[in-house]
């Protein structure tokens, strides 16, 4: 199973994924945590200050730079049986790469959930930096306040969960997604090979629910 799980910022794709790789056995590949890595790695060098300043702002990495990243990261063993893609594509150049290299998507999801959603769920997240784990302050608080559940050790905010990063990274994926979907429409309009099923998922429900409607729609193809 190859799957691209697409979402706005906030929108619980990360969630979700920790959900889908757990049960289906594959890795969960996200460009946001691997850039992440990259900046908190020892190395100084031009890259990691250019990525951070970009990931500060909120502005997307240049393409050749994700997808070298990504390209490297599915030769791995790991994603000899499928892996969910979370944060990748984002352009149409990075569609390209993919479908350039060979890959076929079996699946894209789309989580949708209105702005003025995001904003709260931006403003309440704070995350586990070692593990990549999720929490929210109201909606998914972790057992001891500002605590990992599982390590106990300080939970933080990320540098581009502030409101105006936010705007501009919101505004930046409304237009990127609708270059990206149609790019997948005309896949499967003029029928060329490896278009992907293609799902849209309500992400306004509770966490649960938004998992078992995904598990619902993976476990019945
Ligand atoms: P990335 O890390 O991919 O960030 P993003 O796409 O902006 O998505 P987020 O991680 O912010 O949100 P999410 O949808 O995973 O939501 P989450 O589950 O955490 O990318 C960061 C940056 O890296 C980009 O801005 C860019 O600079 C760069 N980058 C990455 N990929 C790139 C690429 N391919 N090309 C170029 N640049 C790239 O949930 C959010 C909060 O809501 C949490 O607190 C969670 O607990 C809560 N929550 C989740 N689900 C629910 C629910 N159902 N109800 C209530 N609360 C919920």
């Amino acid at each position: 199973m190859r799957l691209i799980i697409l979402g706005a910022p906030g929108s619980g794709k990360g969630t979700q994924a920790m959900f889908i790789k757990k049960k289906f056995h594959i890795p969960q590949i996200s460009t946001g945590e691997i850039l992440r890595d990259i900046i908190k790695s020892d190395n100084k060098n031009y890259l990691k200050t250019r990525i951070s300043n970009d990931i500060k702002k909120g502005n997307l990495i240049s393409d050749d730079i994700i997808i070298d990243l990504v390209i490297n990261r599915l030769k791995c063993s790991d994603c000899i049986n499928g892996y969910l893609l979370d944060g990748f594509p984002r352009t149409l150049s990075q569609a390209h790469a993919i479908k350039e290299a060979g890959i076929v998507i079996d699946y894209i999801l789309e989580i949708y959930v209105s702005d003025s959603e995001i904003i709260e769920r931006i403003s309440g997240r704070r995350i586990h930096i070692a593990s990549g784990r999720i929490y929210h302050n109201k909606f998914n608080p972790p057992k001891i306040n500002g605590r990992d559940d599982f390590t106990g050790e300080l939970l933080i905010q990320r540098d581009d969960d502030t409101i105006e990063t936010i705007r501009n990274r919101l505004s930046i994926y409304h237009k990127q997604k609708k270059i990206l979907l149609d790019y997948y429409k005309n896949l499967k309009t003029f029928k060329i090979f490896g278009f992907p099923r293609y799902y849209k998922i309500s992400g306004s429900f509770s966490i649960d629910k938004v998992r078992n409607n995904i598990f619902s729609i993976l476990v019945k193809k």
